[in-house]
């Protein structure tokens, strides 16, 4: 196993009314809070106004910066950092999915530095304050609640850009899965496809002493592959909904990381197509999974699939090691696409290949030939020809 260092200061309240507690911990961190949320999803299930409460009740003033897209952009940062500013803001609240909690994390960093906010895309921009992050996620899918991760996007430009520093945690997340029963089936299914694909982007590696990490990879995938389903047909079914959040922060927090220095492979691709064609995260991850599996199969890696196969989707190890990893890529396939009812192809979704070459040429650059195979341009062209 490799070295590493982990530290995850986040603290973590799991469970049913534990948002009891935001009183208190609001008052630990200021009195002046921006309060960031998403199109109103949280006003329809009643979680505004709870929250609300609970700041009433720690004396604190909430200044609102709502209306947080999907795929969330960089101008509605620079508005939250001018309300910061202005309202001389001491802590930041979070309520929402991973584009709310991810677009609070850069205005948390944004409001204690001087130059623009988009700067801190940049590997460059030290990121060593920001204000506190109180978080309240909404559902179970990227993780970021428990992460040091923020991905932002600048629709002029096409970029779409993620940056993990230790300042980016939060310092306090509230994990009631209730809170997620109002979440959509489709939603589901596409932040179920994330939650297997940031454990994929880990599990998928060439280094062979991490027993431990695989057996907890493994049982994160066939969690989310067991109750993924079941909270698509039954939205309020606790034990299915609760999982599905536990293994989200698990599934991203650097638990399963171990120390691997891999690159990452479906994302980095992902985030291009999310860029160009502003399509949820976790559709773009179902497409070109199974593809990516089936273009990175050779003799050297074929083990790993053969392990995932047999651990996870319970296929015969007797056979031919290409047979069962292919059979463990249609398991995948039957999963994403059957099970889930996600679409199977970038056509289904309206997308061509006019991008391709400039998409495939911005993805090489954030680190695929240090990926599980080694990935250029050319390979992720035709990884996303796969996908049509
Ligand atoms: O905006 P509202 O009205 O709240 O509706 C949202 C949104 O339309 C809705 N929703 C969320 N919670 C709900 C709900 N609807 C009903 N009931 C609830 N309880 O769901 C829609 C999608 O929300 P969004 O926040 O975009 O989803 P998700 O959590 O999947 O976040 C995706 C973003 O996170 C980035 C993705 O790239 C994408 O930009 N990622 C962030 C990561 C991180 N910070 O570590 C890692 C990931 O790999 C990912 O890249
Ligand atoms: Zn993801």
């Amino acid at each position: 196993m490799n070295s590493f260092t982990y530290c995850v200061p986040t603290k973590v309240y799991f469970g049913k009314g534990q948002l009891e507690h935001l009183s208190e911990e609001l008052a630990a961190y200021g009195r002046r809070i921006l309060f960031v949320y998403g199109g109103g999803s949280i006003i329809k299930n009643g979680l505004y106004e709870k929250v609300t409460a609970a700041a009433e009740k720690a004396g604190c003033t909430l200044t609102e910066l709502s209306g947080v897209k999907p795929n969330p952009r960089i101008d509605l940062v620079r508005e939250g950092v001018r309300l910061c500013r202005e309202e001389k803001i001491e802590a930041v609240l979070a309520v929402g999915g991973g584009s709310v909690i991810d677009t609070a994390k850069f205005v948390a960093a944004g409001a204690c530095m001087d130059g623009d906010p988009w700067e801190l895309t940049s590997p460059h921009t030290a990121v060593e304050k920001t204000l506190p992050l109180l978080t309240v996620p909404t559902m179970a899918a990227t993780g970021s609640e428990m992460d040091a991760s923020a991905v932002i996007s600048n629709p002029e430009t096409h970029d779409k850009i993620g940056r993990t520093v230790q300042a980016f945690y939060p310092k306090v997340s509230f994990l009631d899965p209730e809170n997620t029963f109002t979440v959509s089936a489709r939603q589901t299914a596409c932040g179920s496809a994330d939650i297997l694909s940031h454990i994929m982007e880990e599990y998928f590696t060439m280094d062979e002493d991490l027993y431990m990490l695989d057996c907890v990879m493994e049982g994160l995938m066939k969690t989310v592959i067991r109750y993924a389903p079941i909270a698509m047909k039954e939205p309020d079914n606790y034990e299915a909904r609760a999982n599905l959040l536990w293994a989200s922060e698990w599934a991203i927090n650097g638990l399963i990381e171990g120390g691997k220095r891999q690159a990452w492979s479906c994302h980095p691709i992902e985030h291009e197509l999310s860029a160009y064609y502003d399509i949820t995260h976790g559709l773009g991850l179902a497409i070109l999974t199974p593809r990516w599996m089936e273009y990175c199969l050779d003799e050297k890696n074929v083990s790993r699939y053969v392990q995932f196969g047999v651990n996870v989707f319970g296929l015969d190890a007797a056979q031919d090691p290409f047979e069962t990893a292919r059979e463990a890529i249609e398991k995948m396939k039957e999963f994403l696409y059957d099970t889930l009812g996600i679409e199977s192809s970038l056509t289904e979704i309206g997308i061509d290949d006019a991008r391709f070459p400039e998409m495939a040429k911005k993805a090489y650059r954030r680190g695929l030939v240090f990926a599980f195979k080694t990935l250029r341009p050319k390979d992720v062209e035709n990884i996303l020809r796969m996908c049509l």
